[in-house]
């Protein structure tokens, strides 16, 4: 799949690119069936909200779960990757499941992805990026993804590491400094049906709310890096930040269906 000129300028210009209903409703069912499963699982790389068992991420799991792993390596994500970082060659930095739970999901704070690459992780750069698969329907209800279009140009920003909001520590940008951003750029909350895609650069400021609504807001998140701009720093565990550089190779197109008749056969 290629991104046209356009769409590569509104990515260079906005810092994110919204396409609506890229993935199929078959290909997303075969996915979410996955998904009730995976978050039920008591293990490491499963993170629970604070203070609840509701589940918060599923991380790596393109290593322990077939279809995700066919999805990690799809080719509908990866081109776009590959022509947004301009090498043919990526890894996966981080691959997560945000559940953003009915009733129970907790907010992310304002942060860069980068600036937890950088100082977590000693990511030389900021040729990594996010491409992000709608599972459910992502509504102004239920905790959307929300932007400062073209605050990446401005680099890495000032951040604190957070360790006391939610389950999971972040860097994160203080409360004038987004005004600032906000008062240039607005907030973008691209919504839309399950099996929309999201792709957006390291260095955008993002966030979500929490969710009160009925509808969880599952989310899978690929982080791609350059293979040449591997981290350098094992700090984290290898689940959150992946130590395995090894250029991924895209799937056949139709891998997910594939995957799904190969399922059915087995269990007739
Ligand atoms: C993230 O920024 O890494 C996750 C945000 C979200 O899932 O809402
Ligand atoms: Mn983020």
């Amino acid at each position: 799949m290629r991104l046209s000129a356009e769409q590569l300028a509104a990515f260079d210009r906005d810092g994110y690119l919204f396409l609506p209903g890229l993935f199929s409703a078959t290909e997303i069912d075969v996915l979410d069936a996955e998904v009730p499963g995976i978050l039920a699982q008591e293990r490491q790389e499963v993170v629970r909200e604070k203070g609840t068992d509701a589940p918060r991420s599923a991380f790596h799991v393109q290593t322990w779960n077939e279809a995700f792993g066919l999805l990690s390596r799809h080719p509908r994500l990866l081109e776009p990757g590959m022509q947004i970082l301009d090498s043919s060659e990526l890894y996966m930095h981080q691959f997560k499941i945000n559940a953003k739970e009915a009733f129970d999901g907790a907010v992310w704070q304002w942060h860069q992805d980068y600036a937890t690459w950088w100082n977590d992780d000693e990511m030389p750069a900021p040729n990594a990026m996010n491409i992000a698969l709608f599972l459910v329907e992502a509504n102004e209800f239920n905790g959307p993804l929300m932007f400062i279009p073209g605050s990446h140009k401005g680099g890495r920003l000032e951040a604190g590491h957070d360790v006391t909001t939610t389950s999971y520590p972040l860097w994160t940008i203080d409360n004038p400094t987004i005004t600032r951003l906000v008062e240039e750029g607005g907030i973008a909350a691209p919504k839309g049906p399950a099996g929309s895609v999201l792709l957006f650069h390291g260095n955008i400021v993002h966030a979500s709310g929490s969710n009160l609504s009925p509808w969880s807001r599952w989310i899978v998140y690929l982080s791609l890096n350059r293979c040449d701009n591997a981290i350098r720093r094992f700090k984290r565990p290898g689940w959150i930040a992946n130590r395995d550089f090894t250029p991924l190779v895209p799937e056949a197109d139709d891998c997910l269906m594939r995957y799904a008749e190969r399922r059915k056969t087995a269990a007739e």
